[in-house]
């Protein structure tokens, strides 16, 4: 489903309430995974706007992936996360997992986290970088053939460079997925993505290809084929 409206943001929160809705009325508790990044700011604040159309009681949230940054550094996506939504609505401090991207040992962290997430997410939320890369799963990086371990130490070409992501087989296994791109500096990398020929190796936002694209009118732009 690619789904660009003008009101972006707002067509993204009303995806993720309606999942939570679609999750809970078959289980009785929901997992989200959030991406990082600037994009997800707006849609995160509209979901603060919106809190009272979701029973954040019931979720657990997580993170697809984070910056090996202290939880208050600028560039965390977890203080991100915090600023934009988590600190403005009810959901339960013991329920928000963070990766903790503050040790110095990242495979510890890695290991830990590995430990927390469910065998298989509810909703797993995704960014694109203009590169293809998603998570912190960058072109060409070894993390992209990982079968086994869920959660891994990578090393980002921007910087903050030190990472922690999810593998292929989290976003696999996740239950909905949410693609999100704004911009026009993600057209190229969405049209590959979703007219290209497969290759996650070399564009790895294709190891979501089954998920739902939500993407604004620019990032949309070099589609051949817009679906409704
Ligand atoms: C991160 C994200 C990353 C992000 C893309 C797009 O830690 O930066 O998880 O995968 O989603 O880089 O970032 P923007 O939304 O800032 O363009």
């Amino acid at each position: 489903m690619v789904r660009h409206a003008s009101a972006f943001a707002e067509a993204a929160a009303a995806w993720i309430v309606d999942a939570i809705a679609a999750v809970l009325a078959r289980r009785d508790r929901c997992s989200v995974a959030l991406t990082g990044g600037n994009t997800p700011r707006a849609i995160y604040q509209r979901l603060a706007d919106r809190h009272v159309d979701v029973p954040w009681g019931l979720l657990d949230i997580y993170f697809g992936d984070e910056r090996r940054v202290p939880p208050d550094d600028p560039e965390s996506n977890y203080r991100m996360a915090v600023e934009t939504l988590l600190g403005s609505v009810p959901v339960e401090p013991a329920r928000v997992h963070r990766m903790q991207g503050e040790l110095e040992d990242g495979a510890l962290a890695a290991l830990e986290y590995e430990r927390e997430l469910p065998p298989a997410l509810d909703i797993l939320l995704l960014g694109v970088g203009a590169d293809g890369h998603t998570a912190s799963l960058f072109p060409g990086a070894p993390q992209l053939r990982e079968r086994e371990r869920h959660v891994v130490v990578s090393v980002s070409p921007l910087p903050p460079t030190g990472r922690l992501t999810i593998t292929p087989p989290v976003i696999a296994a996740a239950r909905r997925v949410a693609v999100i791109a704004a911009g026009g500096s993600k057209a190229q990398a969405v049209a590959r993505a979703l007219e290209g020929s497969f290759d996650p190796y070399t564009l790895p936002a294709q190891f979501a290809l089954r998920g739902s694209w939500l993407l604004d009118d620019a990032a949309a732009s070099l589609l051949r084929v817009v679906p409704a």
